[in-house]
């Protein structure tokens, strides 16, 4: 681990070199590098890596709300909360294999907390790392309340990429989806895949796993998920830039959310149940259309 402003952050390298940047402020994914060590995530030259907000890029956890769509903050209270390192998580299932560099994170409700969002949580993160570079994020969120409580949640990942107009997704034609710039009003996608050429703010509905083609780069993101049904897919184009602080004008060129999400359909958990979200990222040189 190594401190930025007080902060701790963990450092995650795969034996051949791909390595993950880790902040206990907000459980955030701050870097992810390959093996010849090209970052692959997108920080705003422009980031504050102070709280209390959380840092513009990387991967910062939307909990237990996303978006506006409550009474919270935007986008919810984990992504801004100090987390703890979990010295002895309980064991995950399917079993995943210790033997990969990684990291267990655990954020639990507050007395702060509690009175914005009174529902007692466990929240366990791991970060993982494959030998080949690829980066897994479980998330485990335990109901310890006497009470059920609901949830929308999403890994907002910003990838880094090298010209917006150049990208396309696959994998989310013909869905439905909600478009935040038109009162979340639903939609079906009617093209072949999604290109940029203005502002997207959109949520996917039951989506399976997807692809973002990145042509200059000529390299693919493949972006497999479990127990998130919905994908965010935003791009806050040019005048929008401008309205956010933390973020260069001319930026939006070379970012893109996608996020493994479940917002649609909260989650819902009884008192002592607990939810899993797993999402796995991995980047491959694209030829033509990738198959997923
Ligand atoms: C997106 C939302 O997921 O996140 C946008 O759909 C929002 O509406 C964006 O602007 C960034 O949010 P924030 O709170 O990190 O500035």
């Amino acid at each position: 681990t190594k401190d930025r402003n007080g902060i701790s952050q963990v450092l995650l390298r795969s034996p051949r070199g791909a390595s993950a940047r880790i902040s206990l402020h907000g459980g955030q994914v701050l870097s992810w590098k390959t093996e010849s060590g090209e970052e692959l995530l997108f920080t705003s030259s422009k980031a504050i890596f102070k709280p209390p907000k959380a840092v513009r890029g990387g991967i910062p956890i939307c909990f237990p709300q996303f978006g506006n769509r409550g009474s919270l903050e935007q986008h919810g209270f984990a992504r801004n909360r100090m987390w703890i390192i979990d010295e002895n998580p309980p064991p995950l299932c399917p079993i995943e294999s210790n033997a990969k560099p990684h990291i267990d994170l655990l954020l639990k409700s507050s007395e702060d907390d509690l009175k914005i969002w009174p529902h007692n949580f466990q929240f366990r993160l791991r970060v993982a790392l494959a030998v080949d570079g690829h980066l897994t994020l479980i998330s485990r969120v335990r109901n310890v309340n006497c009470k059920p409580f609901s949830f929308s949640f999403a890994y907002h990942t910003y990838f880094s990429v090298s010209d917006i107009s150049e990208v396309r997704v696959e994998g989310i034609e013909t869905l439905d989806y909600l478009d935040n710039l038109c009162n979340r009003e639903r939609f079906t996608e009617q093209g072949d895949a999604l290109t940029f050429e203005s502002e997207v703010d959109r949520v996917y509905l039951t989506a399976s796993d997807v692809a973002v083609f990145d042509h200059e780069k000529k390299r693919t993101f493949v972006i497999r998920k479990d127990g998130l049904p919905d994908v965010v897919v935003w791009n806050p184009w040019e005048k929008k830039s401008k309205a956010i602080t933390d973020f260069g004008d001319e930026e939006y060129k070379q970012m893109l959310c996608v996020d493994g999400a479940a917002i649609e359909k909260p989650i819902t958990l009884k008192p002592g149940e607990e939810w899993t979200g797993r999402l796995e990222l991995s980047v491959v040189p694209s030829i033509k259309s990738a198959t997923l």
